[in-house]
């Protein structure tokens, strides 16, 4: 069985998933975890098989471990992959980094996934993988700020794409939406 490949974000009401200089304080230093129903937190993750992250919000996170440690506290232990061209340093044996093709990074991150899901993060990535068609799922916890500013859900240049809509709930403070990516439509005549 293969699991899906979701692109699961924390976005603000205005459509930003990370604040000016990629700030991921949601309002008064809360986090994400501080808005979502725990049960509802722990059971996202627990679907979640392996992730796929872009180098930026590698970064943010390093960052943010740094800055806060405790502050990144979402439940999940599995397998990492960190799409970049520049090797870590210090080198991390618990990520493997990928470079070049993401249709191939995405593959082998869902192989690792073992029938669960594949999570995507970073906008920069989230776009390549939905202009390709690669994407199953989108999952949006709503967070009731306006930012006003920062990093938009996905970066400019994506082609419309119509999604079909599969479950909002209220949890917590949040409102968790979510939405079937349907495949690209094949070449017609
Ligand atoms: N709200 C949320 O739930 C959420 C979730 C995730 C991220 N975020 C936020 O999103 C922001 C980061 O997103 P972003 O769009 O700026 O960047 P990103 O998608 O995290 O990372 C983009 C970088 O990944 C590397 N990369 C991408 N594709 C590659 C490929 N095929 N091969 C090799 N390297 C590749 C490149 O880095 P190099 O060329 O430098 O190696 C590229 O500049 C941060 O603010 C983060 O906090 C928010």
């Amino acid at each position: 069985m293969t699991g899906k490949v979701v692109v699961n974000r924390c976005m603000s009401l205005d459509g930003f998933i990370a604040g000016p200089g990629h700030s991921m304080d949601w309002g008064n230093g809360r986090a994400l975890a501080d808005f979502v129903a725990p049960e509802d937190f722990a059971a996202i993750a627990a679907a979640t098989g392996a992730m796929l992250v872009g180098r930026r919000t590698w970064e943010v996170g390093e960052r943010m471990a740094a800055e806060q440690p405790g502050s990144i506290d979402y439940p999940f232990a599995g397998p990492m992959f960190l799409l970049t061209h520049r090797p870590l340093e210090p080198a991390n044996p618990a990520v493997t980094i990928l470079s070049g093709d993401t249709g191939a990074a995405v593959a082998t991150a869902l192989t690792a996934a073992g029938g669960k899901d594949l999570e995507i993060l970073g906008a920069d990535v989230a776009g390549q993988c939905l202009q390709r068609g690669l994407v199953d799922e989108i999952l949006v916890y709503v967070l009731p700020v306006l930012l006003g500013d920062g990093v938009p859900f996905s970066p400019p240049g994506l082609t419309r794409t119509a999604l079909e809509p599969l479950g909002s709930t209220r949890s917590g403070d949040a409102t968790i939406l979510r939405f079937r990516v349907p495949p690209p439509a094949g070449p017609t005549g």
